[in-house]
């Protein structure tokens, strides 16, 4: 018989033991998630695939690593949810691929930053921070007033398509139309607008 003494002092089975526990109690908490409807379905029809000048912009602040400083889940405690607004539910995300939660915040959470200020302060603030917030330690971002080249944006909206958007083929037999002309400036401002407009409550 293996008693709790034997158990303790062999490190053997302690590793092996440990080990067994440790991986039932993830699969018990995790995997359900991948089952449950508020984990797998969208929030509510105010939860959309990224239009494609919001999905070009989504792929420069990938590029540019604004992930690096900055979160996009606000946590469900008070101080968070004063400063930022509702805390952040799984059915917001069903579309991100791959979600930018991150928790790195050398600046503030960007969840909820849709709406928050007009188009022309975020096109002054990326290019130059300090111009509207003098304090500032972010990069200035003075290079993406340029034409946004975005030759694959329906494939990219196929890819996925293959993991579950429902982007129709008409969507992304327009997407070329809907992102010509635009500067990559646009882009991410488009993105940055559209953050975490499905589950607003006034702070
Ligand atoms: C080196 C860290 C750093 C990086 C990289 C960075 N930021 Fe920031 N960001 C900050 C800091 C610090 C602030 C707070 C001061 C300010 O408003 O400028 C901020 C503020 C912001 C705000 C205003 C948020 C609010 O609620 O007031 C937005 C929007 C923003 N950043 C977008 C971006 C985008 C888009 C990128 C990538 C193109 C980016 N940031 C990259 C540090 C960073």
């Amino acid at each position: 018989m293996l008693t709790h003494e034997k158990i303790e002092s062999n490190v053997g089975w302690l590793i092996v033991l440990i080990v067994l526990l440790v991986s039932v109690g993830g699969l018990a908490e995790i995997v359900p998630l991948f089952f449950q409807k508020s984990t797998t379905t969208p929030l509510n029809e105010l939860v959309k695939p990224y239009d494609p000048l919001r999905l070009a912009g989504r792929d420069i602040y990938l590029r540019e690593g604004c992930y690096n400083c900055h979160s996009q889940m606000i946590r469900p405690f008070r101080a968070e949810t004063e400063r930022y607004g509702h805390y952040s539910v799984a059915g917001e995300f069903v579309y991100d691929h791959p979600f930018q939660w991150g928790s790195k915040r050398t600046g503030p959470d960007l969840a909820r930053v849709g709406g928050r200020y007009s188009d022309q302060w975020h096109r002054i603030h990326l290019l130059n921070p300090r111009d509207v917030v003098p304090e500032s330690n972010m990069p200035a971002y003075y290079w993406l007033d340029r034409p946004l080249k975005e030759p694959n944006i329906g494939a990219k909206m196929a890819a996925l398509r293959a993991v579950g958007v429902p982007y129709t083929d008409k969507e992304i037999a327009d997407a070329p139309a809907a992102v010509a002309g635009k500067t990559e400036l646009e882009a991410v401002i488009a993105y940055l607008q559209g953050m975490g407009l499905a589950l607003k409550q006034t702070r």
